[in-house]
């Protein structure tokens, strides 16, 4: 997730700029830039940091009046974090300049295209491919900007939030958007485009916010005029008048980034299989792994190392690898296996999972397998981050930033990576047939509709939440692949809502833990059909005989459980090694509503920090 900010009016556009991307920062904060106009010439700067360090670096280095400019605060995709790769970027002939928040597929096709014909490129992104693609266009076809850039897009295949402008005719701004956020500020004789409305709430409440595949000529002193980007046709602008306040806008409307982040799950899933999962032509493609699948073919075992809910997610990865693809996989806490001289040799392959990509004990871990000799594979989020320079290949979840402390949309968007890479190796080690691999394909691209349906429990889980918000302690049972989220379900109500909770394999409790059951002991199960359903059913018997207070996570449908539990919270059907994605949708919320009932700060929860840079 990026954030674009653009002004077009009477007032100076630097200013407004550069406050509304400060507004933007919580949507992507490793680089920034502008671009400004003022009159004669087209001001350009740009910094790998935050807004502060462009603030800093515009205001020493260019000319900051003008009423026309762009700006950008970048979360990388493609390219690392740099100056060169910040947004804006400029067309070859300098005329042209965009900004722009999404991703853009087929890029690297349209690149070699454009160089064959003679253009150059400064970048690694896919953003200035995009504006030479529509600087092509404008000349070949001899049309105005708007339409240059409607017909480039019918030419792109991704997701896009974009602001052009031609320094040949400052009074004018074309906007398109697919798949990101774009809204336009309306004021009086002037207008403001943002990816949400902080930016320009100050200004005016008046607002259009662009649907999917439409596009915007925004000239001033005029009204602006919609297109739909694949026929022309004619849209008319719903102009809203908004009621929210700043706050409100930067969490999307959500009283929390926690709560934000876990309903952006379905996009966050959709995004980082977007481009990779190929279900209709039964592919995957990830390069990271297409490069170096000899090394994970000929590979005795595959260690992961990560820490805390992305140890969890490791912990799901051993039993899909295992199932699926038949490799022996180890799940190791990074801060033991750095320090226990484990055996490494150069047939090993090691996984590092990390969201924040800067988690000390990972990458001290990653640091020493590579001097032990094994091929190490990052999945991380941030673009750039240590983990992700110090790994020898990798593959990004594109998750957007994940603000609020408590993992969420980092645990299922690093599943879903898992998940294409063991199905990948499945498919290449003929450990699954043809068309179970396209069964599994056809699942997880239904997986973000699944999880959509599975957040329409939420109002039933704070009800639930209500009977347990005074609870001491709490127990988390799963067999299986839900073994894993049963631990991570424990950690997210322990780590925003300091109750004590401990998550076990189902079948663990007779060996001790089941001396805990009383009726004060809330006991969560995920009881999915697809699982050691039966076994499941009888584990949940024996709690209940013991006056176990029980909430249960099931298939929905299910009547068996739902006549022993005290609750029942229903999820989609999936098959078991995807569920995971699932059975964690209303544990994530189970614990935001107990946490924010018994007054926790669910954001930043006492003693901890979103990234663990320390040992
Ligand atoms: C989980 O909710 C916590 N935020 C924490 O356990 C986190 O998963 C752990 O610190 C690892 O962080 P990383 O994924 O950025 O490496």
């Amino acid at each position: 997730m990026c954030g674009i900010v653009g002004y077009i009016g009477h007032r100076d556009a630097y200013p407004i700029i550069i406050k509304g991307l400060q507004r933007l920062e919580y949507r992507g904060y490793d680089s920034a830039g502008i671009v400004l106009f003022d009159g004669e010439s087209m001001q350009l700067s740009k910094t790998k940091g935050k807004v502060e360090d462009l603030k800093n670096k515009s205001e020493a280095t260019i000319s900051t009046s003008g009423k026309l400019g762009l700006g950008h605060t970048r979360w990388a995709t493609h390219g690392v974090p740099n100056d060169v790769n910040s947004h804006p970027h400029y067309s070859n002939s300098g005329d042209l300049v965009i900004i722009h928040n999404g991703i853009i597929e087929n890029y690297e096709s349209i690149k070699k295209a454009l160089i064959k014909r003679g253009y150059s490129f400064e970048s690694d992104t896919d953003t200035e491919v995009l504006i030479n693609l529509i600087e092509e266009v404008k000349k070949k076809e001899g049309v105005k900007l708007g339409k240059a850039v409607q017909l480039a897009l019918n030419q792109v295949v991704g997701a896009y939030a974009i602001a052009v402008f031609d320094k040949n005719k400052p009074d004018e701004i074309v906007v398109a958007k697919l798949g990101s956020p774009l809204a336009i500020g309306i004021g009086e004789n002037e207008y403001f485009i943002a990816s949400d409305a902080s930016p320009f709430i100050e200004f005016t409440n008046n607002a259009v916010y662009l649907e999917d595949k439409e596009m915007a000529i925004i000239r001033i002193g005029k009204e602006i005029k919609l297109r739909k980007i694949e026929d022309d046709a004619i849209a008319y602008p719903n102009i809203l008048e908004l009621q929210l306040n700043l706050e409100e806008i930067e969490k999307g409307g959500y009283d929390h980034f926690m709560l934000k982040e876990i309903y952006e799950q379905p996009r966050a899933i959709l995004d980082t299989y977007r481009g990779r999962l190929l279900a209709d032509q039964g592919l995957i493609r990830m390069a990271g792994i297409d490069q170096n699948l000899e090394k994970f073919m000929n590979a005795n075992r595959i260690i992961i190392v990560a820490c805390g809910t992305s140890w969890h997610a490791g912990l799901v990865a051993e039993y899909i690898f295992e199932d699926l693809a038949r490799i022996p996989v180890e799940v190791e806490y990074a801060s033991e296996f750095r320090y226990r001289n484990p055996v490494i040799t150069d047939n090993d392959v090691l996984i590092a999972i990390s969201q924040s990509g800067e988690t000390a004990d990972t990458l001290a871990a990653i640091k020493m397998a590579k001097e032990k000799g094994a091929f190490v594979f990052g999945v991380c989020n941030v673009v750039g981050s240590s983990i992700a320079r110090e790994t020898h290949a990798g593959a990004y979840t594109h998750a957007g930033p994940e603000i609020g402390v408590a993992s969420t949309k980092a645990f299922t968007t690093q599943i879903t990576v898992l998940t294409m890479i063991a199905l990948k190796l499945a498919k290449a080690k003929g450990s699954l047939s043809e068309s179970k691999f396209h069964e599994f394909l056809t699942e997880l691209e239904g997986i973000p509709e699944k999880v959509e349906n599975a957040l329409q429990t939420n109002e039933a889980i704070r009800e639930v939440a209500l009977s347990y918000k005074d609870s001491t302690n709490c127990l988390y049972l799963g067999r299986g692949y839900n073994f894993p989220v049963a631990l991570e379900g424990a950690l997210k109500l322990k780590e925003i809502s300091y109750i004590h909770a401990e998550g076990y394999p189902a079948a663990e409790m007779k060996h001790g833990p089941i001396a805990l059951i009383d009726e004060e002991m809330p006991v969560v199960v995920i009881a999915t059909r697809k699982g050691h359903y039966e076994k499941v059913v009888s584990n949940v018997q024996e709690i209940k005989s013991r006056s176990g207070r029980i909430i249960a996570v099931v298939t929905e449908g299910d009547t068996t459980v739902k006549k022993i539990a005290d609750h029942v919270i229903e999820v989609p059907e999936t098959s078991e090694p995807l569920s995971p994605l699932l059975t964690t949708i209303p544990l994530q919320l189970l614990s935001y509503h107990i946490a924010l009932m018994r007054g926790c700060n669910v954001d930043q929860p006492r003693n901890l920090a979103k990234s663990v840079t320390v040992e």
